[in-house]
């Protein structure tokens, strides 16, 4: 048992440095500035592995952190993350039950001294229609914001009760409002910059979007970042089921925007 023990806590150990010094050598290289996760397949993980789907979900929040991780190590500046679609509030009262309580108990973790957010200096920002969630939701992420605020080295964008659509109706509209204060009503005219400017991304201090990542083998953006996918936006749809996604998938998705870039260059 000790030795066995002692097996473990070496392997893992080779295992932290090995990871560590992969990333170091990644970094030498070009990093995208905007990498996005669509976090799917918790609960086909779940059922593959006789898990609850609850414990898929929450398996699926240790992902986040282990990418957010990799990502604020290799110095990409924004992470976002599809947490919560706007679409997922047809799902069984448990499963969003269990899915909010999630959000809840991580953002408040996330909050805390010493934490990853503080250790890298992330913003973190919830995107997507808060007023839609439990009001003990909204006040964790009223925290969280606040708490984050001044972190100025990395943003972290939580998609929660999020959908593309509903984000660029909004940047339309608040495009026109502002117009309209600036000019005549005649003369009011927008401009995709003007829209692209109103996006809540934007809004958060996003850069533009490099990569888009969907796990689960499905190959659909299902409303997410739709506009922020432009031309030079690299989408990748991996096999892997969200909780299993690791280093190794990443990696090759790296070394190809690396690649790319240098073609470029
Ligand atoms: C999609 O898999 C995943 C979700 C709907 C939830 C994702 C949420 C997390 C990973 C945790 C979020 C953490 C915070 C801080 C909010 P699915 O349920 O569609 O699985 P399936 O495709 O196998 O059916
Ligand atoms: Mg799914």
């Amino acid at each position: 048992m000790f030795l066995s023990r002692c097996f473990q806590w070496i392997r893992t150990k080779v295992t932290q440095r090995a990871e560590r010094l992969l990333l170091r050598v990644l970094a030498v290289g070009p990093i995208p500035q905007h990498v996005a996760f669509v976090m799917d397949g918790n609960r086909r993980y779940a059922r593959m592995n006789q898990k609850a789907i609850a414990q898929g979900h929450s398996d699926g929040f240790v992902a986040l952190r282990r990418m957010l991780e990799a990502c604020l190590r290799l110095e990409v500046r924004c992470v976002s993350a599809y947490a919560f679609a706007m679409d997922n509030f047809r799902r069984s009262p448990e499963e969003i039950d269990h899915l909010m309580h999630l959000a809840h108990d991580k953002l408040m973790e996330m909050s805390l001294h010493g934490q990853i957010l503080e250790e890298y200096g992330v913003r973190l920002n919830v995107l997507g229609k808060t007023s839609l969630l439990p009001e003990y939701v909204q006040e964790a992420i009223r925290h969280v914001e606040l708490v984050t605020k001044n972190n100025n080295k990395a943003i972290l964008n939580i998609c929660m009760s999020y959908s593309s659509q509903d984000e660029i109706t909004t940047a339309v509209e608040s495009a026109i409002r502002i117009s309209l204060d600036n000019s005549e009503p005649e003369v009011c005219e927008i401009t995709e910059h003007d829209i692209s400017a109103q996006l809540m991304t934007s809004l958060a201090g996003s850069p533009p979007l490099d990569i888009l990542i969907r796990t689960s083998g499905v190959k659909r953006l299902s409303d997410f970042l739709l506009w922020q996918c432009s031309e030079n936006t690299q989408i990748h749809f991996c096999k892997a089921y969200w909780p299993e996604f690791g280093l190794f998938d990443f990696v090759p998705i790296i070394l190809e925007y690396q690649r790319k870039r240098w073609g470029r260059s």
